[in-house]
């Protein structure tokens, strides 16, 4: 039985804005007050798990303990089973451009193309999935360091060349099961519907706010 979330306030364990703002729209029905922990100007730990659960929860232990809050944190990415799950807990990385702003997705899609063209199979049509992992984590003290974490799931196929400029990411090239248009063509609001995330703060919901 997983605990329930009582208190009034919560930290996100992010530096995002983008994460925040959705973290944020989506607890707004249960009247809790949201904080970053940017705002708070915590120091981001160093995501060294192997696993999106393991590195969920490194991050929300460091926040419900540098901000003596209840802490909200995710981790999540693009897990391609052909190539052993990559590029998976690595996806913010194969994205990065030392010679660039640091971020090129164009990139890192390529590079999804590549290492599958690399072992000889097909890139288009390619089974994938998005997956979430949200880990909700008390302080010490009277609730002693107890953590619930939920993990959500979007599963689809790829496709090359990317298509749409909506959303971030990998999504140009994810098309969700049961339909046509990639996570970068459809409307948002469809996405943030059946996204990986929606499934794990849904699952969250269940367990710890209703
Ligand atoms: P994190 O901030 O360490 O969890 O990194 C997540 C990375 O996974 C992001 O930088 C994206 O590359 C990728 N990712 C996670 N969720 C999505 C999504 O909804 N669409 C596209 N890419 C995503």
């Amino acid at each position: 039985m997983a605990r329930k979330f009582t208190e009034k306030k919560l930290v996100i364990a992010s530096h995002n804005p983008g994460k925040v703002y959705e973290i944020n729209e989506l607890l707004s029905p249960f009247g809790v007050e949201v904080v970053s922990a940017g705002e708070l100007g915590l120091p981001e730990p160093i995501e060294d798990g192997e696993t999106f659960i393991a590195n969920a929860e490194l991050k929300a232990r460091a926040a419900a303990k540098g901000a003596e809050l209840p802490a909200l944190a995710d981790d999540s990415g693009l897990v391609v089973p052909v190539l052993d799950g990559d590029p998976g807990i690595y996806s913010a990385r194969w994205a990065y451009n030392p010679t660039g702003d640091g971020k090129d997705f164009d990139l890192a899609m390529d590079k999804v193309r590549q290492a599958i063209e690399a072992i000889g199979e097909n890139p288009a049509g390619q089974n994938a999935y998005f997956a979430c992992a949200l880990s909700l984590c008390w302080p010490d003290g009277p609730n002693d360091g107890h953590i619930e974490t939920l993990e959500g799931t979007v599963h689809g196929t790829l496709t090359f060349p990317p298509r749409g400029t909506k959303g971030f990411g990998y999504d140009p090239i994810f098309v969700p099961i049961n339909y046509q248009l990639t996570f970068g063509e459809m409307d948002q609001a469809v996405k943030h519907r059946i996204s990986h995330r929606a499934d794990a703060f849904n699952k969250l919901v269940s367990a710890c706010f209703n």
